[in-house]
């Protein structure tokens, strides 16, 4: 639980930023101590007289009461006071800034003592006003609005779950970035636009009969100043603070100003038009996400169209993006453990960042992802915080799943919801031995989200899981850490088991596993901070391994990619099929095993799917229907009813579609009848399922017509990026918006 009701905290300024704050803790808190000195005493007097602070006074008074000490001073101001309050404060003090310059507030701190650095964590609410002073302080002016902190390594953790704590009771969604990003990204998108909007007036004030061109200035040239209405000081500060990331900026800004002059002065309407509608486009969509709110329905209103062109040969060698189910669990039980993990390769896809949002919701501080990298500051096994709202999982099974055992034994409420397909999915799976556990969780009427839960002290039980689930395992594992006793699980058929694998690698015992059928752990035991290398995801490969070996003269070397033996189910059936596959570089990274797989075409034939294969091959069977599709002979699969409860009906959202491509198709409750055959082009709906629609691109490589795949949209979930770097390897993919 959080302590910060009990510390007494110390504004450095109370202009807008920190009479605000002070004023939005009051409001939550009115007996939390507040103190506040500013060189300007009528805003102290103000607060005073207000109640919005306890007590005012110099630094030298204050400081020796202080837990937590904001400096919300103007930026350069903020750098001589940093060695006043270093030896000023008590040594067990946290301190945070506002400042939206990072690089010179470190090199300040860098000077002082190690203690000290330790204990400050730098943050910067992205909220304002062109207003300020404490007269303008406001007691929401962070509500719903992005606070980011940059946490370093060297700081304790818990400084860091202190000052998120600080942003999150005041309403605002802390995220992580490094400094030098925070700098880049800040320059970019707050500083440069005031530092034209500043330019804009001046340039206006210094034309001839300047009081009749402002008499005749109307709401564009408003909206598009106001920012210059800012204070001076704080402004003036803020760009010879970061000089450096706002002259690059700069650069590029006054070139783009020389080629548009330019494009004027040819006259060249169509390139101002195509630039002109390119920044609308993206205004457009920016305005849209920002004002859109908070919603217990998820949705996504941007539908995207696949469609390919006939032919193609896959060529050359790629790494396809992190694996969805380590990314999952990297977050997870880097947020569970004491100490800082540190991922790299982690999947940039809307389903693993829908968890990373749930657990910077539960006030877990983490950086990035940034190109793969993150880093999560872990708060704990008991450290989460009780999230604000209910908490979005998007598209995602796996994290639903997950989060409700880890949820379900906190001494906390919480809800999670999902999009129209994770809302229609089975939840009785795991809620129903979750309530053996002691747990309170509450379905819709048919079983499915969203999940109402109700923190209870849980306690080990044993499970023989009716189907093969790894969520339904991970679920439980996940409960047990917490639960009082032994948790264990028997599955029926082997299914991944990537949680018991990271489980060890973050310090925890686990009982069993496989190739054993039945795991278990018991609960008392903490998770040490752990490093990542999330392999590449063997079900993205899965794509490019069957389109290189259905396209004609194809050769593809797949790097870096997890072959856990839970997870080659996919493999195995394509070797049995007569595909070429070999690994080289065999390698452990993290407690998984990876290698970089060769994939050659070849003549494929149908096969009897092996039943033990199934569990092992769950994600992949879209794609391996298409390369039964391909093979000579038909192919059968049974013994796969959990297909009918994936992000769609997998058995009939691919035979439908196997057929419009005149593909003899017979379809089982559980299983299908491939019978492979040339294939043509048509209209194929992927359900938003990001599976089929990629598994239809890899049936265009051997269409001899075109196939349009509508409701691509949801193929960001797993694989971002998937268009481009399947196009690269020599697919013929163009995307569509709606
Ligand atoms: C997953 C387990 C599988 C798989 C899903 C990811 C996981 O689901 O289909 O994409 O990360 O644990 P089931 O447990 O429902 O088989």
């Amino acid at each position: 639980m959080s302590d910060l009701a009990n510390k007494t905290i110390l504004f450095v300024g109370l202009g807008l930023i920190g009479g605000s704050l002070a004023r939005a803790l009051r409001e939550r808190n009115p007996a939390q101590k507040l103190l506040a000195t500013d060189s300007d005493q009528s805003a102290l007097d103000a607060a005073k007289q207000q109640g919005v602070v306890d007590q005012t006074g110099s630094l030298q008074e204050l400081a020796p009461a202080a837990d937590i000490c904001v400096l919300a001073a103007p930026p350069l101001a903020l750098i001589d006071l940093i060695p006043e309050v270093a030896s000023l404060c008590p040594s067990h003090t946290v301190f945070t800034d506002v400042a939206s310059v990072k690089s010179h507030v470190l090199s300040a701190i860098d000077a002082q003592p190690e203690s000290f650095a330790e204990n400050f964590v730098l943050g910067h609410p992205i909220a304002g006003s062109e207003r300020s002073g404490f007269q303008a302080a406001s007691v929401d002016l962070f509500q719903g609005r992005k606070t980011i902190l940059c946490p370093l390594e060297r700081n304790s953790s818990q400084a860091v779950a202190q000052v998120n704590e600080l942003w999150r009771q005041v309403g605002a969604d802390v995220i992580g970035m490094t400094p030098e990003r925070h700098d880049q990204v800040l320059a970019a998108t707050s500083h440069l636009p005031h530092l034209l909007a500043f330019a804009i007036v001046d340039v206006l004030l210094h034309q001839e009969q300047s009081d009749d061109i402002f008499r005749y200035a109307a709401g564009g040239f408003a909206d598009f100043s106001r920012v210059a209405s800012s204070d001076s000081t704080m402004w003036s500060d803020i760009f010879v603070a970061n000089a450096e990331a706002t002259e690059s900026v700069l650069d590029e800004y006054i070139a783009a100003l020389r080629s548009l002059k330019e494009s004027i002065h040819n006259r060249d309407r169509a390139v101002l038009q195509e630039v002109f509608n390119r920044a609308k486009q993206t205004r457009d969509r920016f305005v849209h996400n920002h004002y859109q709110g908070n919603s217990t329905q998820a949705v996504s209103d941007n539908l995207v169209t696949l469609i390919t062109a006939p032919g193609g040969t896959i060529s050359g060698s790629l790494r396809v993006p992190g694996d969805k189910s380590i990314s999952h669990r990297s977050v997870i039980f880097g947020a569970l453990a004491d100490g800082i993990t540190k991922v790299s390769g982690f999947l940039e896809g809307e389903d693993a960042l829908k968890t990373v949002a749930a657990f910077r919701e539960m006030g877990v501080t983490i950086v990035g992802p940034d190109n793969g990298e993150m880093t999560i500051y872990g708060v704990g096994k008991e450290g989460l915080q009780k999230p604000r709202i209910p908490l979005d999982m998007g598209n995602s099974g796996t994290a639903m799943r997950l989060m409700a055992g880890l949820l379900a034994a906190q001494a906390f409420d919480s809800e999670l919801f999902g999009d129209e397909s994770l809302n229609s999915r089975p939840m009785g799976r795991i809620a129903d031995p979750l309530r053996a556990m002691g747990a309170a969780i509450e379905t819709d009427g048919d079983g499915t989200p969203p999940l109402k839960i109700t923190g209870k002290k849980l306690r080990g039980t044993h499970y023989d899981m009716p189907v093969a689930s790894a969520q339904v395992k991970s679920c439980l594992l996940l409960a047990g850490l917490f639960a009082e006793g032994t948790t264990s699980v028997t599955e029926p058929a082997i299914c991944r088991d990537h949680t018991e694998r990271m489980l060890k690698g973050f310090g925890h015992e686990v009982e069993g596993g496989y190739p054993e059928s039945t795991t278990s752990v018991t609960g008392n035991q903490q998770l040490k901070a752990a490093t990542i290398d999330v392999p590449a995801d063997i079900s993205s490969a899965a794509f490019f391994l069957v389109a290189a070996s259905i396209a004609p003269e194809s050769e593809l070397l797949l790097e870096h990619v997890g072959i856990n033996p839970t997870r080659i189910g996919v493999i195995n059936i394509l070797r049995a099929m007569g595909a070429t596959i070999s690994f080289e570089n065999e390698r452990e990274v993290g407690g998984e095993p990876v290698a970089d797989i060769q994939v050659k075409s070849s003549e494929l034939h149908g096969v009897e799917i092996p039943a033990d294969q199934v569990p092992l091959a769950i994600d992949e069977f879209p794609v391996l229907f298409v390369a039964a599709a391909c093979a000579e002979g038909e192919t059968v699969l049974r013994g796969a009813e959990e297909l009918r409860v994936k992000e769609s009906d997998r058995i009939d959202a691919m035979a439908s579609g196997l057929k419009t491509l005149g593909v003899e198709v017979e379809t089982y409750p559980d299983g299908i009848r491939i019978v492979g055959g040339d294939l043509g082009g048509g209209k194929v709906d992927s359900l938003g399922d990001h599976r089929i629609a990629m598994a239809f691109a890899v049936a265009g490589l051997r269409a001899d017509d075109s196939i349009e795949i509508a409701n691509a949209e949801n193929v960001a979930t797993s694989f971002p990026g998937f268009t481009s770097l399947a196009n690269a390897a020599g697919f013929k993919l163009t995307e569509l918006a709606g």
